[in-house]
């Protein structure tokens, strides 16, 4: 650590700002000491020698916790191709979009591949080029004793979370979803579920691509809204069945199923959260029938303004708990190509890690649909909670680390892919004004981006150890 000529350890101070937490507003300074908040309060700077004091002036700005994405796919390997951020590359987006930590969802392995397998092959992947702080979530392929028993030591390993699949290749069939809702129950860990009813897209795919109906369009056409809310239905079920073992819904984007999320919270049930990302909030399926349309091609795809606006209803009223992005890009001009003359060829995904922290706050905040303490509590402290980060990320409290951004209200700016820093060709917000800019962002009280410049350090990142949660704080999330 950096000292000052008395020897002192060196402190910073973001003074003046506006430091924003899920609950106020307040003005005020905060200090920082070996990476850490040790203290906030007013004139701070006079209480300690000059030669000891780092001044960041943030008068007029809010102080806000850094982004906490819980749902990224760095360096994914879907077999026929490979999402084109590797670890470096997507979290100096994440940097510089203002997320300080984030949780990726491993890939599948090898067939009949244990989950070790897949964490050491991650830690491989991203411990000497992550520039932010990460973890993983565990992913299910098949259920047997042995995985069933593995699961503890994942939680002992960090990992206390896992996906699973209702769809794609190594979709988990029912039983089996019970057990680990069951095992990860008994683990204190929590299940995240991605949900579509693989019959029913395999079926509408195929009926698509025998009457030749093969432009992007139909690749939401053959995902309908019923598709995923049967799935995310049958998976609380489950839960319920599981002893309202902790459910998370992974990318949830449409309003039949929060209408099966709020009835299951009616009926009583417990443990159960629900994510959406920034795409499914701002986009719709119109944008399929663009020149473009292959740029958009993820699963769930965009749905219609119906949906989005029951989305933006549910963040602002409590039903879903968090934003997320599900990065994983797919360059337009060369992955995504292979759907060019059929959507069922084209790997799924597009990135979004970059923009999620300011659009949502424009989008959000400066729109008037969520208040600005409830977006940091959906992009920010829920996921911390939700996943075992907290209280070290996502809030700014004395004890936490010095993971925050310093975001400039008043000033406009035009998302363009120029100035984006990921490895992927395109942005799906192109051209899209947004009210906000990330003037600086740090980590454990390191600037690691300056005015959209990246000024980290390859494999400064480091692996964040996840605690499982206490099922006890489940209301703090739920309003
Ligand atoms: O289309 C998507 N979302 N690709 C990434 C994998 C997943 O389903 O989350
Ligand atoms: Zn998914
Ligand atoms: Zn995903």
């Amino acid at each position: 650590n950096a000292r000052g000529k008395g020897g002192s350890v060196m402190k910073t101070i973001v003074k003046n700002g506006k430091i924003v937490s899920p609950s106020e507003t307040y003005e005020a300074d905060l200090c920082i000491e070996n990476g850490v908040i040790s203290c906030i309060g007013t004139n701070l700077e006079q209480k300690f020698a000059s030669d000891e004091v780092q001044v960041i002036d943030a008068a007029g700005k809010y102080v806000l916790p850094g982004g906490v994405d819980v749902h990224t796919h760095m360096d994914l390997d879907v077999g026929f191709s490979r999402a084109v951020d590797d670890f470096y590359d997507g979290t100096v987006a994440a940097a510089c979009g203002g997320t300080t930590s984030i949780v990726d969802h491993m890939a599948f392995g090898p067939a009949g591949c244990n989950l070790h397998h897949q964490l050491n092959e991650y830690h491989r992947l991203a411990d000497d080029k992550a520039v932010i702080d990460y973890g993983f979530h565990g992913t299910v392929q098949h259920v047997n004793d042995e995985i069933l028993d593995e699961l503890e030591s994942m939680v002992e390993d960090g990992v206390p979370s896992v996906k699973v699949y209702l769809t794609y290749g190594f979709k988990i069939n029912d039983d089996g979803v019970l057990e680990v809702l069951k095992r990860m129950k008994e683990l204190n860990g929590i299940t995240a579920f991605h949900c579509e009813n693989h019959d029913v897209v395999e079926h509408l795919k195929k009926v698509y691509s025998e009457s030749g109906k093969t432009a992007p369009i139909y690749h939401a056409k053959s995902r309908p809204n019923i598709a995923e809310a049967e799935a995310v239905r049958r998976v609380l079920y489950l839960a319920k069945l599981a002893g309202d073992a902790p459910v998370y819904i992974v990318h949830l984007s449409c309003k039949e199923s929060l209408e099966a999320v709020e009835e299951a919270r009616k009926a009583r049930q417990k443990n159960i959260f629900v994510e959406t990302c920034t795409q499914y909030l701002t986009m719709t399926e119109e944008k399929y029938k663009d020149e473009d349309g292959l740029k958009y091609i993820m699963s769930p795809p965009l749905r219609t303004d119906a949906d989005r606006e029951a989305l933006w209803k549910g963040l602002e009223n409590g039903e879903i708990q968090i934003v997320a992005t599900d990065h994983c890009p797919f360059n337009y001009g060369i992955e995504k190509q292979m759907g060019k003359d059929d959507f069922t060829k084209c790997p799924n995904g597009a990135p979004g890690v970059e923009e999620r922290m300011i659009l949502l706050f424009s989008e959000g905040v400066m729109k008037n649909r969520i208040s600005l303490n409830r977006f940091v509590e959906v992009a920010c402290t829920n996921p911390a909670k939700v996943y075992g980060l907290y209280p070290k990320k996502g809030i700014l409290e004395p004890g936490a680390d010095a993971d925050l951004i310093i975001l400039d209200p008043e000033r406009e700016q035009t998302l363009t892919h120029a100035n984006m820093h990921g490895a992927v060709d395109y942005t799906v917000y192109e051209g899209v004004p947004v009210k906000g800019y990330i003037d600086l962002v740090m980590q454990r009280g390191n600037v690691i981006a300056k005015e959209n410049r990246f000024t980290g350090a390859r494999g400064a990142g480091e692996f964040i150890h996840r605690k499982t949660r206490d099922l006890k704080d489940e209301s703090s999330c739920l309003r």
